[in-house]
């Protein structure tokens, strides 16, 4: 089965083929990132907009890669939740379009979920695992039993991970977008420089939950003492020690999950996996076996969709023509639709 995956959750506008949820036929991501780079984080407005006038081309240029001509896809998949609604509403009227116009069967799908897929792209995973989701809009830690269900562990109270690294970096005036600034300048840094707070391990109910906002307030405050004169070098120390507590807080976590739980497989996804500290810690997670995706796959892109979306038509799940976009994810700590 050829699924063609749309996913216009935020900034990117993408598209891409993919044949048995597996093997990659094409895979276009159309970045927005100096459209919103004046403005140091995405505007929604302007990111909807761009993706009405995108997505027709985004979407030709992923047929015509792969080669197939878009009458012989067997599918569409498209992310309709969570993110920006007027985003996701672009991608998702989109794809109920084309499917009704091909007479093809279309589905809707999570993003937390694509993004914990997009591994399977490249690697053949066993479930269960420890699904760990880093993204700019989210962090959560989950227990994944299969492609369509997981139960989460423990998520961000406040800031998500990624969030963290924009404002410190739009802080910093760092560059745009944030993560990957801080984790280029943290190489020339001493990440034991500054004593940044990693807030107090959580008991109870919140034992996985992470908190990201005391951390980017602490490296924020210290703002004023680079303005005082402070060289390149205390920028980039800054960023080091800012990257090196901020993965610390989420590598406790897992670590904790994953003793609790028993779990040996760590699956992790989403833009903030693509942070070379964050990679060389998952990966030297001690008797476990951790599986992250290459660099391309971690940010937004459409393959994920398109994979996940496979195993939803293969199994008879299509969805309805009402079926709507949400920014949210659904209700905490329940299992995962
Ligand atoms: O998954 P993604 O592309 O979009 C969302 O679903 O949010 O993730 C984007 C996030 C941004 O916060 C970006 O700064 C962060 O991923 N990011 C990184 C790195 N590359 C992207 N964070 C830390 N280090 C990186 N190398
Ligand atoms: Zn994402």
């Amino acid at each position: 089965m050829k699924i063609l995956g749309i996913e216009t959750s935020c900034d990117e506008c993408a598209a891409s083929v993919v044949e048995d949820g597996k093997n990659i036929l094409s895979n276009i991501v159309a970045t927005q990132i100096d459209n919103h780079k004046l403005y140091n984080g995405v505007v929604p407005e302007i990111a909807s907009r761009l993706h009405v006038e995108w997505i027709k081309s985004v979407v030709k240029e992923a047929t015509d890669d792969s080669g197939i001509d878009l009458g012989s896809i067997d599918g569409i998949a498209v992310t309709n939740r969570p993110g920006l609604v007027g985003s996701l509403l672009v991608g998702l009227s989109f794809a109920k379009g084309l499917a009704l116009s091909l007479n093809k069967p279309y589905v809707g799908v999570d993003h937390i979920m694509a993004h914990l897929y997009a591994p399977y792209l490249e690697n053949n995973i066993e479930y269960p695992y420890l699904g760990v989701l880093v993204s700019g809009g989210h962090t959560i830690i989950s227990h994944v039993t299969e492609f369509n269900n997981m139960e989460v562990l423990g998520t961000t109270i406040d800031d998500a991970c990624g969030e963290a690294f924009d404002k410190v970096a739009k802080f910093y005036e760092l560059g745009y977008p944030g993560g990957i600034a801080i984790d280029r300048l943290s190489v020339e840094g001493d990440s034991e420089a500054f004593n940044f707070p990693n807030p107090s391990l959580h008991k109870g109910d919140h034992k996985y939950d992470v908190s990201y906002s005391g951390l980017k307030t602490a490296v924020i405050n210290q703002l004023d003492q680079f303005r005082n004169g402070e060289s390149e070098k205390t920028k980039a120390n800054i960023a080091a020690s800012f990257q090196r507590v901020a993965v610390n807080i989420l590598m406790q976590r897992v670590k904790r999950a994953l003793k609790d739980t028993g779990l040996t497989r760590v699956v992790a996804g989403g833009g903030v996996v693509a942070n070379s500290l964050l990679r060389k810690e998952l990966l030297s997670l001690k008797n476990i076996e951790a599986i992250i995706p290459s660099m391309s796959l971690c940010t937004d892109n459409a393959a994920m969709v398109a994979g996940i979306g496979y195993h939803y038509l293969e199994q008879g799940v299509i969805s309805d023509y009402s079926l709507n976009a949400s920014s949210r994810v659904p209700a905490f700590r329940k299992k995962y639709p």
